[in-house]
């Protein structure tokens, strides 16, 4: 475990997978049994909500708070501008996958999967139901973004479930109450229930919190078609495609395209086994899949 000092430094958590593991018991799959605490009874919601909270890990709990502290509308600007002039390396796909996976953090080797493995266990699984191969193709490629690790980027920078900034924050939000340290807050502009924002404007006008879903969706977005885009563009966005949050901000595409958001989650969320997938035999059928839709080499 993290020993106190290091839950107060830029990477509170032990794995980015600490913050997926946090999500699948906030958003349990369904048809799972409940916690016993969940099954008594119905009207005790509210008091569910708070234990939960009570129960997350620190680090987990350090991640949102940093998270919700530091990402502003400024903030997500300038990451904007920072990373989507795309003129960092070139790599292709599958060279990008492997780059990743020399992400090193504290996570078990024995029992985690490394992020490759993540990577190909979502597509497989996709694979496995006879989805579209352009799906299977998101499965593998959703998580790329998170590279931006790589490059230096605290972990609340990366990962975290992702919000609207420059508007009000909705209190569906985990640990809605720390956004009372983020400056966005003192902003009356950003306060309103559409902030800078026109009703039915478009999610494609919306500066969600910055991190790795924007980021692989700029990367990829000439190559894949839009339902694939919206997959990778909003697979964190929690607010919206689980909790039903700002639809006022939507338009007619955002919301005809949504019900691929939701398939793609629960691959990306449940489908975490500790087997792990053969990489050296499915990285042929994976080499040839990438070919089809992407050139040799990408901007990142
Ligand atoms: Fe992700
Ligand atoms: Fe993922």
């Amino acid at each position: 475990m993290k020993t106190p000092e290091a839950i107060n430094s830029h990477s509170p958590l032990q794995s980015l997978e600490e913050w997926e593991d946090f999500l699948k018991e906030r958003y349990p799959e369904p048809g799972t049994p409940a916690k016993p605490f969940q099954a008594t009874d119905p009207d005790k919601k509210k008091e569910e909500f708070r234990n939960y909270e009570a129960d997350v890990r620190p680090t987990v709990r350090e991640f949102y708070r940093q998270n919700h502290r530091h990402q502003t509308f400024e903030f997500a600007q300038a990451k904007r501008k920072e990373f989507l002039s795309l003129n960092r390396r070139q790599m292709g796909i599958w060279e990008a996958a492997e780059y990743l996976n020399t992400l090193v953090d504290d996570s078990d080797p024995d029992t985690d999967l490394t992020q490759l493995e993540h990577l190909l266990q979502t597509a497989e699984h996709i694979r496995s139901d006879g989805q579209p191969r352009w799906f299977i193709l998101s499965g593998f490629v959703h998580d790329l973004g998170k590279i931006l690790c790589l490059w230096g980027e605290p972990q609340w920078a990366v990962v975290g479930d992702t919000f609207p900034t420059g508007c009000r924050y909705s209190d569906k939000i985990v640990f809605p109450q720390y956004f009372a340290d983020n400056p966005d807050s003192q902003n009356p502009r950003f306060q309103t229930e559409l902030g800078v924002y026109e009703e039915g404007c478009g999610l494609d006008e919306v500066q969600l919190s910055w991190g790795h879903d924007e980021y692989i969706y700029q990367v990829t977005k000439d190559y894949l078609p839009a339902e694939a885009q919206y997959m990778l563009r909003y697979h964190s966005f929690y607010p919206w495609h689980r909790e039903n949050e700002y639809a006022r901000l939507t338009n007619a595409c955002d919301r005809e395209l949504l019900q691929w958001v939701q398939k793609f989650n629960p691959y990306d969320l449940y489908t975490k086994s500790h087997t792990k997938p053969d990489v050296k035999a499915l990285r042929p059928f994976y080499e040839d899949l990438i070919a089809e839709y992407f050139p040799a080499k990408l901007n990142w």
